[in-house]
């Protein structure tokens, strides 16, 4: 399994970081890929990326800390995509839910990692929250289907994944499909395309049931593949080949 997002520069892995990502490695994870939230986060990801071998970094703003953006940080972070296990740009995007930054601010830092990522040929790691119609808008017009990646962590209708899917990009679902709740969700977790489909954990956030609330990890990523696998009417060992599969082409990970 390939944990296509989490985030083990978090303070709630301030305790026993190291220790729960070699645990992760003993789980039946291969591999895992940690998307920054800012200049400091993607630094810690790369260091993290630099001890453990199966550890990928992405480097990038997430839109809760658009505000923080300065100029001048975007060569700090094409910088740091030269570095041999930054292997995409993220976690980027827009959050209409939590509106941490202004919108405007939002949009125009989204932008900007957009051409980053076209400049250094890296893959894009999105995050959309409640911004599903100016996330598709801006990666249309900013050309990021030249360079692709994935939608983290999909929350839209199937027909904005059918969207999605048509510019190219690739549809994460995590811990949220276990959830009661998750109906609309369900829908898209069983149409889209095998080839288009990543998993992930989103830790320390979204553990699946029967977890839910409590701090996440990639240990609980068979979760996640066991309830999709149902969800798709196959085999978890067969997602499992499908999806690494996946991952490894689109982030050029090393086999
Ligand atoms: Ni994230």
């Amino acid at each position: 399994m390939v944990d296509s997002h989490a985030h083990y520069d978090n303070e709630r892995f301030e305790a026993d970081r190291d220790a729960v990502i070699r645990r992760s490695f003993e789980s039946g994870v291969t591999r895992i890929i940690n998307p920054g939230c800012d200049i400091g986060s993607s630094m810690a990801a790369i260091g993290l990326a630099e001890t453990h071998p199966g550890f990928f970094a992405a480097v990038g703003f997430h839109p809760h800390e658009a505000s923080a953006y300065l100029e001048g940080d975007m060569e700090r972070l094409k910088a740091l995509c030269s570095h041999p296990k930054v292997i995409a740009v993220g976690e980027i995007g827009l959050d209409y839910h939590y509106d941490y930054s202004p919108r405007q601010v939002q949009r125009e830092v989204f932008k900007r990692h957009i051409e980053l990522a076209r400049c250094v040929r890296k893959p894009l790691i999105l995050h959309d929250r409640e911004s599903h119609r100016d996330v598709m808008d801006l990666v249309r017009s900013e050309k990021g289907w030249e360079v692709g990646g994935v939608f983290h962590c999909w929350s839209g209708s199937r027909e904005m994944a059918d969207e999605a899917l048509e510019m190219g990009f690739h549809i994460g679902i995590g811990g949220s499909v276990t959830f009661r709740n998750a109906n609309r969700l369900l829908d898209v977790a069983a149409h889209v395309p095998d080839e288009r489909l990543l998993i992930e954990t989103d830790c320390p956030y979204m553990a699946p049931e029967p977890h839910r609330g409590q701090r996440n990890w990639s240990g609980l990523l068979s979760l996640v593949l066991e309830r999709l696998a149902a969800i798709r009417g196959t085999t978890a060992a067969a997602l499992d080949c499908i999806t690494t599969d996946n991952a490894v082409r689109l982030f050029k990970l090393p086999c």
